[in-house]
C-alpha cells in the first residue's frame, strides 16, 4: 500500500461494477476519499460498508445534469473539496446501423458521450473555482480507433469521449486541470461477460489480442491512477491505450502461415 493520494478527494462514476469498482478501491488503498456514483445503489451500499468512512455512495444518473451538480455539491459538502473525478460509467444497446432505431442510438450516446460533458462542466467547475488544479480521467475505449459490428452508437460516443477529453485539455490547462482518457482494450467485467462467456466470442476476441486474454479491471485502474498522480504531471489531454497490444494487430495472425 502506498500512500500517493492522501488527503485527495476523488469523485468516481459508475463505481458499483467493474473498473470504477476497481479504480474505487485503488484510490483508497492509496490514501484518497472517494464519493462514488452508480445508478446500483445496493452496490454502493456494499462498497460503503466494505470501505467505511473513506467512501460514499450517491444514486445518480450520469445523463442528468442535476444529478452531476448534487454529486459535486454532495462531495464538497462532505470532504470539503473535489481534486478528481474519473468519468466511467457507460453502457450501450447494440445493433448494425441498417436497424438500430433513433431511441437505442440515443440512448447510448446519451450515456456515453453526453454523461462525460455534463460530468467534466460541473466537476471542472468546482476545480477551477478551487483555484488549485485537479485531474479528470475519462475512460473512452479502444473502441474509439477501432469499429465494432452492431455497436456503431457505442464506438461513435467513445471517439467522442476522446475528442472531448482533449478539447477538455486545451480549456482546462490555464488553470492546472489536466485531462486524459485511458482507453481500455477487453477487459473482464459485468460489462463484457456475454462476450467472456460464449466460447467462439471469446476465441475471436483472442485471435486478436496478442497477449491472448483479457484485463483483470485492476489493470485498467493502475494507469488510471497514473493519470491523477504527481507522476503525470505533464501528462495532459492523452489518449493511454491499455488494450495488451490489440490495437496493433488490425491484420489477421499471419503467425499461422509464417
Ligand atoms: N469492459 C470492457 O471491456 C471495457 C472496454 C473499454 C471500455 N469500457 C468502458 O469502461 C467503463 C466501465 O465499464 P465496465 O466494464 O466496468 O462496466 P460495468 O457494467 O461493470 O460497470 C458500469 C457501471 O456503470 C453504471 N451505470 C450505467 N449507467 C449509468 C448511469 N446512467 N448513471 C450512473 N451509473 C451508470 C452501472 O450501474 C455499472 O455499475 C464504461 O464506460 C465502458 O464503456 C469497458
Amino acid at each position: 500500500m502506498t500512500t500517493r493520494f492522501t488527503n485527495k478527494v476523488a469523485l468516481v462514476t459508475g463505481a458499483a461494477s467493474g473498473i470504477g469498482y476497481a479504480i474505487t478501491k485503488q484510490l483508497i488503498n492509496e490514501g484518497a476519499t472517494v464519493v462514488g456514483a452508480d445508478l446500483n445503489e445496493e452496490g454502493l451500499r456494499q462498497l460503503e460498508s466494505q470501505l467505511k468512512d473513506k467512501f460514499i455512495g450517491v444514486k445518480a444518473d450520469v445523463t442528468k445534469e442535476e444529478d452531476h451538480e448534487q454529486l459535486v455539491s454532495k462531495t464538497v459538502g462532505q470532504f470539503g473539496k473535489l481534486d478528481f473525478a474519473y468519468n466511467v460509467a457507460g453502457a450501450s444497446k447494440a445493433g448494425v446501423i441498417t436497424d438500430l432505431s433513433k431511441e437505442d442510438w440515443n440512448f447510448t450516446v446519451d450515456l456515453v458521450l453526453n454523461g462525460v460533458f455534463l460530468g467534466m462542466k460541473h466537476q471542472a467547475r468546482q476545480m477551477k473555482k478551487q483555484e488549485s488544479g485537479g485531474a479528470i480521467v475519462n475512460v473512452s475505449s479502444l473502441n474509439a480507433h477501432v469499429p465494432m459490428y452492431s455497436g456503431a452508437a457505442y464506438t461513435s460516443a467513445k471517439a467522442g469521449v476522446e475528442m472531448l477529453t482533449k478539447n477538455g485539455a486545451l480549456e482546462l490547462a490555464r488553470h492546472n486541470i489536466r485531462v486524459n482518457a485511458i482507453l481500455p482494450g477487453l477487459v473482464d467485467t459485468p460489462l463484457t461477460e456475454g462476450f467472456n462467456s460464449n466460447a467462439e466470442i471469446k476465441e475471436a476476441f483472442m485471435e486478436r489480442i496478442p497477449m491472448n486474454r483479457a484485463a483483470d479491471p485492476k489493470e485498467i485502474a493502475a494507469p488510471a491512477l497514473f493519470l491523477a498522480s504527481e507522476e503525470a504531471s505533464y501528462v495532459n489531454g492523452a489518449s493511454l491505450l491499455v488494450d495488451g497490444a490489440w490495437a496493433v494487430s488490425g491484420y489477421p495472425d499471419l503467425s499461422r502461415w509464417f
